[in-house]
């Protein structure tokens, strides 16, 4: 495997989710016959995962499922004082281990680092984080989209996707793209055990995109899968606009299947 050129904490880093990959394909390789679902706290449990922009709904819902399923979580944002609060929420509401930094050292902390930050700051944001986030795994939740009179959009994107644009930002750093259709609403219900979807998840870097298709597995309900490298990440991005349709017409909070894997 190559990586570029990531420095000492880089290779620490990999080293790090070198192990953490390897006890993940241990577990999934131990269940024959059923979906790749990976026991909890066991292959994850020594993972931090981060999450810039983790005080609005996408994030703070990613991160109180990742927290209930046992995994250590840093919410980040651009007020350390409004990540504390929303971590100190998340812990009392999940017991888990879950603090708040700003997004600088949230990005620091984080082995995998999830960006949910509306796609306005998206560049500014990663611009300003490459050197933290150099050797990790990033994970792009980001949809482009606008609104008008007729509903939801994807946004053009010179890119091609905000996953595109945040591998072009952050060379060092691991990208993959993933939760783009998970319901902020169902993430931050309590009432809902079982998140019922699948995840899609992309990227270039097969042992990143393994590890990010574990941390899905994590959360009851849902189940990562491959859906391909980053530069069809734009389509994935851009279907959110007809969840968004579906959810309007059906007042739901649909999630996607993919069938015979
Ligand atoms: N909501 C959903 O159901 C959903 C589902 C799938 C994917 N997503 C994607 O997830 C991302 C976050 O969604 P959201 O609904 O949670 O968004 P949001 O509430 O608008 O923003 C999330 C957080 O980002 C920070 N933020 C706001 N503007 C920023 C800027 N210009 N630069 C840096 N940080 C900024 C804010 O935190 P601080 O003020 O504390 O820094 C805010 O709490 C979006 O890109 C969205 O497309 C959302």
């Amino acid at each position: 495997m190559t990586f570029g050129h990531v420095g000492q904490a880089g290779h620490d880093a990999r080293n790090e989710l070198e192990q953490v990959l390897i006890l993940a394909l241990v577990a999934v390789a131990g269940q024959p016959g059923t979906r790749p679902t990976l026991p909890r706290v066991t292959a994850l449990d020594s993972t931090t995962v981060a999450v810039l922009g983790g005080t609005g709904p996408q994030g703070r819902g990613l991160a109180r499922r990742f927290a209930a399923a046992g995994i250590r979580v840093v919410i980040g944002s651009r007020s350390a004082e409004r990540a504390g609060t929303a971590a100190k929420e998340l812990a009392d509401a999940t017991g888990g281990d879950v603090t708040g930094k700003d997004n600088r050292e949230a990005a620091d902390h984080g082995d995998i680092v999830i960006v949910a930050v509306p796609w306005e700051g998206h560049r500014e944001l990663l611009e300003s984080l490459a050197q933290p986030l150099a050797g990790k795994v990033v994970v792009d939740c980001v949809n482009p989209l606008g609104f008008d009179k007729q509903g939801a959009y994807a946004l053009a994107v010179e890119e091609g996707s905000a996953a595109q644009q945040a591998a072009a930002i952050l060379e060092e750093s691991r990208v993959t793209a993933a939760f783009h259709h998970v319901s902020a609403v169902l993430l931050e219900d309590p009432d809902v055990e079982e998140v019922d979807t699948d995840v899609l998840v992309l990227g270039d870097d097969r042992e990143a995109t393994d590890l990010v298709r574990a941390l899905a597995d994590a959360v009851p309900g849902m189940r990562g899968v491959y859906a391909g490298r980053l530069r069809n990440a734009h389509q994935v991005e851009a279907l959110t606009a007809n969840l968004i349709s579906v959810n309007r017409r059906y007042k739901a909070h649909a999630g996607l299947r993919v069938t015979d894997v």
